[in-house]
Order: structure tokens, then sequence, then C-alpha cells
């Protein structure tokens, strides 16, 4: 596909026999012709013409300089690009084993979130292995990198440090010493000095990259860059970074909390569902196996609004108290907040309940989150949701050792989610004595199921049970 659009986006000019191409500086995008706004980013006047450079993505032109022969598939070794465990256990684990020989892997994250100090351990821990890490850093000086080297522990000396910004330099200096790895930090803060535009700008990113991409593969070197996002979560340079790299890690988390959560976007050699839990400590990062007892220790008991939801993640299953706060809005226009939820899904479930459970919500503002900042996004959180935002609003709690399972369809019928056995026994695992499930739930031992068909039945289970009264709850919960 790509291949045919630069075929042709490709113009031959008769006279000079100069190819040039069409292409937004904004999103990278090749157009067929020059344009006054490229209809992909919607922007005006970034669609420039340039002369094609000679080798490089190039090279079809002018005939290839070797022809690799084609072989059979079945002739291929496997083993050809070997995977090397970092070390760093929860960073394998997204990985799905390691880093691939010739791959590379974009670390993307907002300013802060630990990026440097992730990359860091990885490479320290490698290094300590036996393999050869170049980790150029055009951010940083030696001496700063070494000062949070020092709190991590003492550096191996097989981990080699070069401060640079030109990412030819910093090429050459891995040719000669031949890394296993070569780590960026990072893609915005280097430059390609042939490349039109400012280190960061589009063109510098996107031409970085490739430009890495093509050594990575020649050299079977697996490569890391750092990349920085935005505000809104967008990785900082055009879409097309992220079509070149191989995969994509999105670290994430809340500044103000130590949970840090990883988790693969795209990935070309492995799953993209596992999640990476991570403690940011003076010592550093520490993986988090347990992550569900992490996520629960500052909960509080019978507390209206809080509800303990069973989700999956991955290969394993992750308890996490889901929050609600509903308050009477003088607004026109009731504010409805989801934070490391889904929004969309947030304002579905509100008219459920709504329509379907008669919890009326019309003239209420209505907050939710996840406690501890870990973003949920599978469905197997829906009645856990729903059942926070209707506690909140009758001021029932929902009993301190229940967990919520099950997924919320339109018509408030509940659906049952995947490896629902494996949620239950985590929750037993960590001392919850019931479950509210959907009602196809097998008998898991060592934790009761309340079976509901609907939202409705689900919300009656609750009722059913002595609820204490308010201010007692919150007099036995101090102290
Ligand atoms: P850093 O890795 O520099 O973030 P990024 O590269 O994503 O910008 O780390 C940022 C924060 O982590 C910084 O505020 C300090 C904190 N930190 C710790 O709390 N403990 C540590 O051991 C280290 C090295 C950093
Ligand atoms: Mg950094």
């Amino acid at each position: 596909m790509v291949t045919i659009l630069s075929q042709v986006a490709c113009t031959v000019s008769s006279m000079t026999r100069t190819r040039v191409r069409h292409q937004c500086r904004e999103c990278g995008s090749l157009q067929p012709k020059w344009l006054g706004r490229c209809p992909d980013c919607g922007e005006w006047g970034s669609v420039i013409e340039e002369p094609i450079p000679f080798g490089g993505a190039d090279r079809g032109a002018r005939g290839p300089a070797t022809i690799a022969a084609p072989m059979a598939l079945a002739d291929v070794d496997p083993l050809g690009a070997p995977l090397r465990a970092t070390g760093v256990s929860e960073l394998d684990r997204v990985l799905g084993g390691g880093l691939v020989a010739g791959s590379v892997t974009l670390l993307a994250g907002e300013p802060g979130i630990g990026k440097s100090t992730l990359l860091l351990q990885a490479l320290s821990t490698l290094a300590r292995r036996g393999s050869r890490c170049l980790l150029v850093c055009a951010e940083e000086s030696v001496e700063q990198v070494r000062l949070r080297a020092d709190r991590l522990g003492v550096p191996p000396p097989g981990l080699l440090i070069i401060a640079e910004t030109s990412l030819p330099v910093a090429l050459a200096v891995a040719e000669t010493l031949a890394p296993d790895l070569i780590a960026i930090d990072s893609i915005q803060m280097v430059h390609e000095p042939d490349a039109p535009g400012a280190p960061g700008s589009v063109t510098q990113v996107r031409d970085c990259a490739q430009r890495l991409v093509r050594h990575s593969k020649e050299q079977g070197v697996a490569s890391v860059l750092v990349g920085h996002v935005t505000k809104d979560g967008a990785i900082a340079g055009p879409r097309v970074l992220e079509h070149v790299v191989d995969t994509v890690l999105s670290f994430e988390g809340d500044r103000d909390h130590g949970v840090r959560t990883l988790r693969a976007l795209k990935h070309r050699f492995g799953p993209t569902d596992e999640l990476g839990v991570f403690e940011m400590t003076s010592e550093g990062l520490l993986g988090v196996p347990d992550a569900s007892s992490l996520l629960l220790t500052e909960r509080r008991g019978d507390t209206p609004g809080s509800v303990v939801a069973a989700a999956i993640e991955g290969a394993r299953p992750l308890l996490v108290e889901v929050q609600a706060l509903v308050t009477k809005t003088y607004a026109p226009l009731p504010r409805r907040a989801a934070q490391a939820l889904d929004g969309g899904r947030l304002a579905l479930l509100i008219a459920v309940l709504q329509e379907r459970a008669g919890v009326g919500l019309g003239g209420f503002d209505v907050y939710a989150n996840v406690a501890g900042g870990v973003r949920v996004s599978e469905p197997g959180i829906d009645l856990a949701v729903a059942m926070a935002v209707a506690s909140a609003r009758t001021d029932r709690p929902v009993p301190k050792d229940t967990v919520v399972i099950g997924e919320v369809g339109l018509g408030g019928e509940l659906r049952q989610v995947a490896q629902v056995a494996r949620r239950l026994t985590e929750a037993a695992r960590l001392g919850f004595a019931r479950a509210i499930v959907p009602v196809s739930t097998p008998d898991v031992p060592g934790i009761a199921l309340l079976r509901a068909a609907d939202l409705s039945a689900a919300l009656q289970a609750l009722a059913t049970r002595v609820a204490p009264r308010r201010g007692l709850v919150a007099v036995s919960d101090r102290e």
C-alpha cells in the first residue's frame, strides 16, 4: 500500500529526470500532486514539493545496491531474530519476552512519567547480563544520567553512554561499537543535519526515526526510542512515526501517584493486551507483580460510590476500585466526568441506569474514576461503574467484601465476560467473600456468587443486604 502510494506520489520531470514527491509537513502523508490543503490532516499550505533524496528509501528508483534472493518461507530460520529479555520483568511481560534483534521500539509517555528511568534500568540489567548497550542522551548531560544511575544502583561497565544530538554522529559511533542495543533519549531532541526543520519538527522526527529503523534492520541491532507525548496523549511528531517502528509502548500514570502502567499499543512480535505495573520509588521503578493488592491498599470500606471490579488485563486479573460521586447540579447541563475510564461508556451506563433501572440522574453531576489512576477500558467493569454511580446516588454502600463483574447491555441486561473464573479466583485470593456476577457464571471455590440477570436485579441484590447507616459506617471506618 505504502509502495503504491509512493509510486503514485512520485512524479518524474522529463526535462531534468529529477524525481519529486509531494508530502505534507504536518502529518507526513504523500499526495499525488501539490495541494493547497492536505486532505489527510486538513492543514493549509503544508504540502511541499521535495526532491526525493538518492539512496535510502528511494533506492528502488536507481536499483538497489545488492539484490537479496527470495527464499522459501519454510527455510527461514525463526531464531535469526533472537529475543533478548531485558531483565525488567514487567517490561518483558509487555514485550512478550524481551526485545527482538533488529527491531525498533518506541517508548512513549508524558514528560516526567519515568521513561528515562525505565530505560536506564533496562539498559543496566541488560548490560549486567553481558549485553553491550549504547545510550545516546540528547536531553541530559552524561553527569545527569550518572546521578540518576546512582539512585538505581552501580551502573555496569557494559553500559556505554554518549551525549549527542546529531543522529548521524550517534549512528557512526554505534557502527564502530557494534552494540546489541541502542537507546535514544529522546527522538524529539536528535536531529539529522541534512533534513530541513528544527529538532522535534515533524520532518526531523520522521527522518530520524526512518534512518534509525534502517540502521537497526541493516545491523541487526535492537533500538529503543524515547518519545514524548503531548497533553492530549498523541505522540509528538508525525503519525508516520507510529507506523515505522515495530513496537509502540505507552507509559502512563498519574504523576502525583506512584503507580505507573506500561502497555503495548502496537507490537509486531507479541501480544498487545498485556499490562505492566510499576511503582515509582526513591530507588527507581519497582515491578508490581501483585498489582491488585497495591491498588486496593487505600480503600475504605462500605463507602457509598466505591465498588471493587475484577478486570482482566492481558494474562492477569486486576482488581480495581471504581469510585463515583453524584452531586446535585445547578447548571443547565449536568457534568459527566470520567478519569481513567472511558467517558463515552460512563455516559452510556448513566443512560441505562436511568432508563432500565429507574435511577434518576437528570439533575445531578456524575464523576467516576479508577483509584490509583490505572486506566481500565474493558467492558467487564461496566457493572461496577453502574453500581458505583447508583450507590453514590442512593447513598447505599456496596459491602466491603463484595466484588462486581459483568458487562451491561443497552437493555440493562448483564452479559458474561471473558475469563470470569480467573477473575473470581483472584477476588477470593484477596479475601472477597461475595461476587455479583451475570447468570451464566460457574461456581468458583472460596467465593459466594449473587447471580443477576440485569442491572435492576444487581441493584436489588445490594438492597436486600442490610446496609449500615452512613454515620455509623464513617465512625467505624475511621477507627
Ligand atoms: P524521568 O525518568 O526523568 O521521566 P521522563 O524521562 O519520562 O521525563 O523521571 C521523572 C520523575 O521520576 C522525576 O520527577 C523524579 C522521579 N524519580 C523517582 O521518583 N525515583 C527515582 O529513582 C528516579 C530516578 C526518578
Ligand atoms: Mg527523560
